[in-house]
């Protein structure tokens, strides 16, 4: 049967709109040929931890300012863009935070989404906090694919970087994934020199023991005064060259939703594999895919760079799928080629962007 998207059968009033374009399927492809197939969903700015590199020191003493309740798009709301957006091609949305799991009805949001037909991939970012107890829902409502942040292997040192004591409840939740069958995790490591890099090499041995696919971030300054400094900040190469020493990295080819990671095998035997992610020293801006809506209803198509147009705006002024889809084009035909965060860090000294809780990172 022909899927005919409800915005295509535009009704007369509808028609006299000012829409300079009109959604047709695969029509997103931004101004440089990238073409758009995948959505982050930032479903809260709220989250159960306190991670140094999200939130200042005073934050994390102190409260943080939160989005109320009617800032946030209600599940209704995202669904209908979530529909709009995968009728003109988007093909994987991923749910972000703050911690998409402490958002009240998630999972129920959850199997509406999988419903959507055309959405065939819909992935977490999750601390991991909630798993051992979502993780069997989570699985039944079709999300077999998760990211988990996991900073170091010392519960000692979680605590001191994420304010909780939570490694075991955290590590509970990634074997509970892998009990269910969800392999490969992903674990995500921010690299801080001084902080955590002492654990890269135990980090990369881990994935030659386990289904995991363990993903070296290097550290971004995102958040006013976060405590990025050039001091803790690693590249990819430092940490490869860590790597190499315990044996070959051997490439692995990245699939078309696979996201800006390069991949590797530590040694033909590992199990699991490692990824590399590297905004700083190797862009990945030619090859990006995505979208972003922030908890507040913005839409970003790039982490780095503030222009956001204002969807939510659109869906409770105009309310028509219409001016939903004419957003999302607005947006991705603002894609900017790439971002210059070398640039910014060589002339702040790395204060800049807003709050990864509410962009979603
Ligand atoms: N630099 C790099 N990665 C970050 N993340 C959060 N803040 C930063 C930052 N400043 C990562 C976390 C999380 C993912 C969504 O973004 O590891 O897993
Ligand atoms: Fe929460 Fe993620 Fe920020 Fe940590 S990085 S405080 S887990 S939103």
């Amino acid at each position: 049967m022909c899927y005919q998207p409800a915005f295509l059968q535009i009704p007369y009033s509808m028609k006299q709109e000012k829409t300079s374009f009109l959604p047709t399927e695969n029509s997103l492809v931004d101004m440089f040929s990238r073409s758009i197939s995948y959505l982050r969903l930032s479903l809260t700015d709220r989250c159960n931890l306190r991670c140094l590199y999200c939130v200042t020191e005073n934050e994390a003493n102190g409260s943080l300012t939160k989005l109320q309740h009617d800032e946030l798009l209600t599940y209704e709301e995202l669904l209908r863009v979530v529909r709009v957006a995968v009728a003109m091609g988007i093909t994987k949305v991923r749910l972000t935070g703050g911690e998409p799991l402490v958002r009240r009805g998630v999972l129920d949001f959850i199997s509406h989404l999988g419903a959507i037909e055309g959405l065939d991939d819909i992935r977490i970012t999750t601390n991991g906090l909630l798993l051992e107890q979502f993780g069997p829902k989570l699985h039944a409502a079709g999300v077999n694919k998760v990211n988990i942040s996991l900073d170091s292997l010392r519960p000692d040192r979680v605590a001191a970087i994420t304010g909780a004591d939570c490694f075991n409840q955290v590590w509970r939740g990634i074997e509970t994934m892998l009990a269910l069958g969800c392999a490969p995790v992903k674990l995500n490591m921010v690299v801080m020199r001084h902080i955590n890099d002492d654990e890269i090499v135990a980090f990369a041995r881990l994935s030659q023991q386990l289904p995991l696919q363990v993903r070296f971030i290097e550290f971004m300054p995102i958040g006013v005064s976060s405590r990025w400094n050039s001091d803790t900040y690693i590249d990819t190469d430092e940490i490869m060259a860590r790597i190499r020493a315990l044996g070959e990295l051997i490439p692995l080819h990245a699939g078309r939703n696979d996201g800006p990671a390069q991949v590797f095998r530590l040694g033909s035997d590992a199990i699991g594999s490692l990824g590399f992610i590297s905004p700083i020293s190797h862009h990945f801006c030619s090859r990006c895919n995505r979208l972003r809506l922030t908890s507040s209803g913005a839409l970003r198509s790039c982490l780095l760079h503030d222009d956001e147009v204002d969807l939510r705006a659109v869906i409770r002024e105009r309310s028509t799928d219409a001016a939903i889809a004419a957003a999302l084009l607005t947006a991705i035909r603002n894609k900017p080629r790439g971002h210059h965060l070398k640039e910014l860090i060589r002339q702040t000294g790395g204060d800049c962007h807003g709050r990864m809780s509410r962009i979603g990172g």
